[in-house]
């Protein structure tokens, strides 16, 4: 599968406006990534597939700590590798940019993305309580890159 992944554009995201809560996810809304996508201290990946987009994923970054924003795949391209795809790159943005650690929130149910970050070796560090809709919990996850980050091709740019 010949994945292609570039930086996010606010094209990319009207290009999948239409499809967004039938096709990629329906607990998001569209309008928080347009307004993510302008925010300085973000930086979203989108993944295409001979030019169609199958995903997307982002993180925002504060100092050295990057926290994962949300990462994405189309419903009908899931478990095909392209979410391990855009997380390696992200990892390697958050490493380039200087980041010791990568942070974020799972809900606890979402098995399908514990195993992406735990392959990725996030590690639970917390737990919030009905943090989603009042119900859910969100489990925090935290990868340490202070050191080094193996999983990429590019050297750390200082
Ligand atoms: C979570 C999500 C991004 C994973 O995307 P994906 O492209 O299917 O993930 P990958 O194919 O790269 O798989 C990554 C790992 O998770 C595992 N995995 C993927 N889907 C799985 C499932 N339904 N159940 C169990 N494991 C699963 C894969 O086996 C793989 O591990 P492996 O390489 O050791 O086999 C996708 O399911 C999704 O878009 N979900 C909705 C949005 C969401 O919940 N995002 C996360 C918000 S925190």
């Amino acid at each position: 599968m010949n994945i292609e992944i570039s930086i996010m554009s606010l094209d990319d995201v009207l290009a999948i406006k239409d499809e967004f809560y039938n096709s990629f996810d329906e607990f998001w809304r569209i309008e928080i990534l347009q307004e993510e996508l302008q925010h300085e201290n973000s930086k979203y990946l989108v993944a295409k597939l001979c030019g169609e987009i199958v995903g997307f994923a982002g993180i925002k970054i504060i100092l050295d700590e990057a926290e994962i924003m949300n990462i994405v795949i189309r419903k009908d391209k899931r478990n095909q590798g392209i979410a391990s795809s855009l997380l390696s790159e992200l990892i390697q943005i958050a490493y380039n940019s200087n980041c010791s650690t990568i942070l974020l929130e799972v809900n606890e149910n979402n098995l399908p993305a514990i195993h992406l970050y735990e392959k990725f070796s996030f590690e639970r560090i917390g737990l919030r309580k009905k943090y989603y809709n009042n119900t859910d919990n969100a489990i925090l996850m935290k990868k340490d890159i202070s050191v080094t980050y193996q999983g990429g091709t590019n050297e750390k740019q200082k």
